[in-house]
């Protein structure tokens, strides 16, 4: 184990996500983990993050000194690194010029433990307004930069080494480095942690935590949501129940797909319940075609089915939520589960009795999650899905939600995802999918006149789904996809390419 201690930086799981990525495991704690659990978890490393303090600010985030005297190795990074120097007797200043992004630091003593390998002159990520003026007694300095005297120091005998700039962000051309030197040179890891440990250790957590407690689940069939429930599931059995409810708003034949793989006929040990809640949707949304007013329509009806189903369960102990590490940044740390669900299904159910939420994968980001579904034996189309919205098809049909195109869009959607999975392109793609215009438009088919829908395709390249681009496709997989949807879907005469980008337009239609 590596400690990450969380001083407040905004890259903290990335520096755990890094050093798993040497196959070492790391989690992250608060800065004011007592010294005595840390002797008790015995870690072969800590690592102090950076933050947005100054040591010298009242309220500043710090640590006992006493943790650099353990004889574990120690990491600061940016304001870690003057935290260390500060808790000895070095001294840190403000710089008389803030140092912020690419950087080109020189290393100054060439058999450094953490520089092994590393070039003389490397690049690498600041973003600090204080410096260490001076190291502290019995350190060296080990790189500086033209406004740094100490862009790094360390002190061998005592095992403490310190970083002014970022090594875990892939600005620092070098980081990784630098952090396989630290974990494998310095603290001595064996680097045989796999994902599978994380699996075992997870379950067996969740064991300890549940004991014969009940947990409750929603279940979408997306790959956080299965991958937690299945987590879950190996923990504590039929003490789980999992809550699937089609809104009749999935993609084409989805609902049965999620009912094959949990449901009684499954592959895993939980209680599965589907509820088939199409009309109830689809009632609800008669008549609206103000966005915002589906999507909280949706939302609400979500929680209110949620509730009922809940309440014939009676008093669970436990809500389960396929959190993971993003969702927990963007709603702000500590606040996570009620942005998630906010995000997925619309807000906390109020009259769900149960006392705690357990969130498995609130430490891992994406693609550890799709590892760890790997390592579960989900099957692999549930683990590659695409992101689908809570709110589904529903924002996927402009205007007015109705049975009738919600068939059309499903069967417009599965055609074009099977011709570029076909056509092997599906792997550049953050996302896409079709969409139903609300535009009729004329068309002649046969000898006849046609009055129909138009379908939007929409394909983009995006890795942070914040921004994007809208993909080039294949004009041959556009042109198929367009000669089938017209010819099998019925009801469209029309498709139409969005080549707009996030901003301005969203992903999504609605
Ligand atoms: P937009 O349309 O905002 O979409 O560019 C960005 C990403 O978020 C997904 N999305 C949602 N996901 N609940 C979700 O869980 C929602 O209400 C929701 N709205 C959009 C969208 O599919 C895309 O991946």
């Amino acid at each position: 184990l590596v400690l990450v201690l969380d001083f407040g930086g905004q890259y903290n799981q990335l520096i755990a996500r890094r050093v798993r990525e040497c196959n070492v495991y790391c989690e992250v704690f608060p800065h004011t983990l007592s010294i005595e659990k840390i002797k008790e978890m015995n870690p072969k490393g800590i690592i102090f993050t950076g933050g947005p303090n100054s040591v010298y600010e009242k309220d500043s985030a710090v640590c006992s000194v006493e943790l650099l005297k353990l004889g574990i190795p120690v990491l600061g990074i940016c304001y870690g690194s003057q935290l260390m120097a500060h808790l000895l007797d070095g001294k840190v200043a403000t710089a008389p010029v803030s140092e912020y992004g690419k950087t080109e630091v020189a290393i100054t003593k060439n058999d450094s433990k953490l520089f092994t390998g590393v070039s003389e002159k490397t690049i690498c990520w600041m973003s600090h307004t204080d410096y260490i003026e001076k190291a502290p007694t019995g350190f060296t300095v080990t790189a500086t930069t033209p406004v740094c005297p100490v862009a790094a120091m360390e002190n061998e005998t005592e095992k403490l080494y310190a970083v002014q700039f970022h090594p875990e962000v892939m600005h620092t051309v070098e980081g990784i480095k630098m952090l396989q030197n630290f974990v494998f040179n310095v603290c001595q890891c064996a680097g045989d942690w796999k994902m599978d440990s994380f699996v075992e250790s997870t379950i067996q957590k969740l064991r300890e935590k549940i004991g014969t407690g009940k947990v409750l689940c929603a279940l979408s069939g997306g790959v956080d949501s299965s991958v937690a429930a299945v987590l879950l599931s190996k923990a504590i059995g039929k003490q789980l129940t999992c809550v699937f409810v089609d809104h009749g708003l999935l993609r084409k034949d989805e609902s049965e797909e999620v009912e094959g793989v949990f449901g009684p006929n499954g592959h895993y040990d939980l209680n599965f319940i589907r509820v088939d809640a199409k009309e109830r949707f689809y009632n609800k949304l008669k008549g609206v075609t103000e966005p915002e007013a589906k999507r909280k329509i949706i939302g609400e009806e979500f929680i209110r089915v949620f509730e009922e189903e809940a309440k014939k369960i009676g008093k669970v102990d436990f809500l389960g939520q396929g959190t993971i590490y993003p969702d927990v940044i963007e709603s702000g740390l500590g606040k996570s589960a009620v942005i998630k669900s906010h995000h997925n299904v619309g807000g906390l159910p109020d009259c769900v009795d149960f006392k705690e939420i357990v969130e498995p994968l609130r430490l891992l980001f994406k693609d550890e999650v799709r590892r760890a579904g790997r390592e579960l034996n989900i099957p692999e189309y549930l683990i590659n899905r695409q992101p689908f919205p809570g709110p589904g098809l529903g924002i996927r049909i402009i205007g007015e939600v109705t049975e009738e195109k919600v068939k059309i869009v499903q069967e417009a959607d599965a055609i074009y995802r099977e011709e570029v999975a076909k056509a092997g392109v599906a792997k550049d793609l953050g996302q896409y999918f079709a969409a139903l215009t609300n535009m009729r438009s004329v068309g002649v088919m046969g000898d006849g006149r046609t009055y129909d829908y138009a379908i939007a395709l929409r394909a983009v390249m995006t890795s942070d789904f914040m921004t994007a681009e809208s993909a080039q496709l294949p004009w041959e997989v556009l042109s198929i996809v367009t000669t089938r949807i017209v010819n099998e879907v019925k009801g469209v005469n029309r498709v139409l390419y969005d080549c707009t980008g996030k901003p301005p337009a969203t992903i999504e239609f609605e």
